[in-house]
């Protein structure tokens, strides 16, 4: 069918479909849900040592407590005790032996919330120390692994570096980043009628949470619902860990057979549920008098935490990423998933990305130094380019918009170096730094299986539409998109699509929304659910209007045959009492796409998204503050579907990644614990932070290579690794004033004491 105006409803700024909900406070989160009678509030029981043998654990005093309706640990779990997302043996209670800090050993249920935290203060834990490992140090001493090391290779390194004319080594280090989802961790499980319970999950996956909660009762997966309107925010957080959260909730509801909500309050959120990894990266890079990446050997470290939960994917993903933008024709990269004593990091915006392309920008910025060339110089002789296009993984590059993006950025960024440089020149105690980042990354689940949607559409005999598919809306303005593809599939106004809550009795079987590739499938299988309906609203369409269906245009809210025509609900309407079925539901999956793990070869990715921005950072050489200046951004999302939320995602993710590479700090002691973990310790970026100059571009008349979605390409994830500028920008900036033997000792985030450190060696 031909027949797609390609202007009813998408390319353009539509405002998110929850905007107006969302700012004046009457957008539904699940705190925000009705009470139901009977209602029980839930409070975790958590290990307050790293690594402990579990000797006694005295819940007396618990369960006697006023308000106390249950009070849980693993021997009160029916089905299995087991929590993992892709591995078995991740406990969901810790059973004779805590791992980590933070580790849930039991949950509580009470009348109220008070009553529950009160109550979990009483119970009397004894524990034995075991030894700890806390560091990635001192997990990769211990080759202590959450799985196997892994290894990306192509070419041969050894000789390569043997041969190559200059050689040097380096390391680069860049700290964890706690979501800070505005809506902390929450589930309210409800017990229904024969077994069967529904549970409402602030989460990225609801069959997973699905699956979870039924390994857990050892019911089967027909018994469960699992429902998500929305989240206030997931970032990678609510991918596995909002399992945990649901699942005892749910073990709570199915003991006492009352609804249950249990609703992490932030610090708990922030000790119990993963975050980032932070990585360690070493590298020895050959190279020539001009800069060229001759070999590359490079061992990164992520420091996973007590259990593997996505680790492993994580780890891939950030080895398929420590090329970036660049051509390394000899390259060898070690992934070390250090198993530690420490709340177990998980996926965040980028899933491993940044930590390689970090990686990656850190062998950059140590050929310049070596050689007195700018960061720019060592880039422009690295770029893919014809001819040196292929992935350490064995990737074609394919379609390449960087050389564009790039070409664009230059003349948005055009004298600035100069003033920098004449900043620089009299200046004594401020310094300024600028820096072009380039990004590349790649779009779609390395793991093949799990790039594939459903989606399920109905049309009522009014002409209006309910639409539902398995991604999950969490700010990112994945509903309106899909919303605006069907109503362009039915060529009809936006208004007349509802979307509804994500439902795993609606949409079976799905994947987590992450890997920004949301958009992309599910818009897809809407698009061909909506494709099944309008081939059968054609045929009725052709006997009404005298016509053969492959006549027949949807177009405008109205149904044409050449000149005659009926609108869309009488349409609707003429089908029922024809009785043609007006629902359908829509599959897909992405094509083109393998990739074996084993060996780390293959096509993980079904195309690339570019971007590339110019940061200007200055910092104050008697304090260490710095402070991003300006920021300009181009990215391409193909011929983006919603340009208003595109530019969104862009500018959100930027900041994100600021706050990861600039401020935000994740503080352990000695013994484990967090130290900061509430909003008064650690510091994410803020209005204030924002750069007054702060500009961001879509790459213009750029339609995707490949047939997505109206040509559009995924924005979730890639302009986060973009901020990674502000932290070469900061380094700059301590290299103007402190020479880069200082600045090369640089790690993130560039705090003020990081950058003193750097400066005063
Ligand atoms: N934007 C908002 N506002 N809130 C979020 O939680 N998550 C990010 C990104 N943008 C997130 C967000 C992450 S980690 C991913 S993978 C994508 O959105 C997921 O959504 P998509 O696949 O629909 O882009
Ligand atoms: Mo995003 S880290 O893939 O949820």
């Amino acid at each position: 069918m031909n027949d797609i105006s390609p202007t009813i409803a998408v390319h353009k700024p539509t405002p998110h479909e929850s905007a107006s909900r969302h700012v004046s406070g009457a957008a539904i989160y699940i705190d925000d849900m009705k009470q139901k009678e009977g209602l029980l509030h839930a409070w975790v029981i958590c290990s307050t040592h790293a690594h402990a043998k579990l000797l006694n654990v005295d819940l007396s005093a618990v369960a006697g407590a006023p308000g106390v309706a249950c009070v849980l640990t693993a021997a009160d779990i029916p089905g299995m005790n087991d929590a993992g997302p892709i591995l078995p043996g991740e406990p969901l209670l810790a059973e004779r032996e805590v791992t980590t800090i933070g580790e849930p050993i039991a949950v509580v249920a009470a009348a109220t919330l008070a009553q529950a935290r009160d109550a979990a203060g009483l119970a009397r834990i004894t524990y034995e120390d075991l030894p700890a490992i806390l560091s990635i140090e001192d997990a990769v001493a211990a080759e202590s692994y959450v799985v196997a090391p892994m290894l990306l290779k192509r070419g041969d390194v050894d000789t390569a570096m043997a041969a190559a004319p200059l050689r040097l080594n380096g390391e680069a280090q860049a700290g964890g980043q706690d979501h800070f989802y505005l809506e902390t961790q929450i589930a309210q499980a409800e017990p229904g009628e024969d077994g069967a319970m529904h549970v409402f999950s602030s989460t990225q996956h609801p069959t997973e949470v699905q699956h979870i909660v039924a390994r857990l009762l050892g019911r089967p997966l027909a018994a469960l619902t699992v429902e998500v309107r929305r989240m206030g925010g997931g970032f990678g957080g609510k991918e596995s860990h909002a399992s945990l959260i649901a699942g005892m909730a749910a073990l709570c509801a199915n003991k006492t057979g009352r609804p249950v909500k249990l609703r992490l309050v932030r610090d708990a959120d922030m000790v119990i549920t993963g975050k980032r990894h932070d990585v360690n990266a070493k590298f020895e890079v050959g190279y020539d008098a001009d800069g060229h990446i001759l070999a590359m050997d490079m061992e990164i470290a992520l420091r996973c935490g007590n259990v593997a939960d996505l680790s492993g994917p994580v780890l891939t993903r950030a080895l398929c990423h420590a090329d970036n933008a660049y051509w390394l024709p000899h390259v060898r990269v070690r992934g070390l998933a250090a198993k530690t004593n420490t709340v177990s990091n998980t996926a965040f915006r980028g899933f491993g990305g940044p930590q390689g392309v970090f990686a990656i920008e850190a062998v950059i910025t140590h050929l310049a130094a070596a050689l007195g060339k700018s960061a720019d110089e060592i880039r422009r002789v690295n770029y893919y380019a014809p001819g040196r296009d292929i992935t350490p993984y064995g990737q074609h590059i394919g379609a390449d918009n960087l050389p564009r993006v790039l070409a664009e950025l230059e003349t948005e960024i055009a004298g600035r170096r100069e003033a920098v440089a004449a900043f620089n020149a009299s200046s004594r105690l401020l310094k300024k730094g600028f820096a072009v980042m380039p990004v590349k990354f790649g779009i779609s689940f390395n793991l093949p299986t799990l790039n594939q949607a459903g989606a399920l559409v109905h049309v009522y005999t009014d002409g209006s539409v309910h639409l539902n598919h398995g991604g999950t809306e969490m700010g990112q303005g994945l509903y309106v998109k899909i919303a605006q593809v069907v109503a362009e599939g039915f060529s009809i106004d936006l208004e007349h699509v509802h979307v509804s809550a994500t439902r795993t009795d609606k949409v079976p079987n799905t994947s987590a929304t992450a890997a920004s590739s949301g958009t992309d499938i599910n818009g897809m299988a809407a698009l061909a659910a909506v494709s099944t309906i309008k081939g059968r609203m054609a045929e009725v369409a052709a006997a009404r209007l005298e016509s053969v269906p492959e006549e027949i245009v949807f177009a405008r809210n109205r149904v044409y045959a050449g000149n005659r025509s009926i609108s869309f609900p009488e349409l609707a309407l003429a089908c029922w009492a024809d009785r043609v079925s007006l629902s359908a539901t829509g599959f897909y999956k992405t094509p083109e796409i393998h990739f074996d793990q084993a060996s780390m070869t293959g096509h993980p990715f079904y195309y690339f998204a570019h971007g590339a921005c110019g940061v200007e950072a200055v910092i104050d050489t008697l304090t260490g503050e710095a402070r991003i200046l300006s920021a300009n951004l181009i990215q391409d999302c193909g011929t983006s579907l919603n340009p208003a939320v595109d530019i969104g995602q862009v500018e959100g993710a930027f900041v994100q990644g600021m706050g990861w590479v600039m401020m935000e700090e994740l503080v352990w002691d000695g013994q484990g614990n967090l130290k900061t973990h509430a909003p008064s310790t650690y510091k994410i970026p803020t209005a204030r932070d924002v750069p007054p100059v702060f500009v961001t571009k879509l790459l213009e008349n750029a339609p995707n290579a490949k047939p997505t979605i109206f040509r559009s390409k995924a924005v979730g994830e890639p302009p986060f690794m973009l901020a990674i500028g502000c932290f070469l920008a900061v380094q700059e900036a301590v290299a103007a004033a402190a020479g880069w033997e200082r600045a090369l000792t640089l790690r993130a985030p560039a705090t003020p004491e990081a950058v003193l450190r750097a400066l005063r060696g």
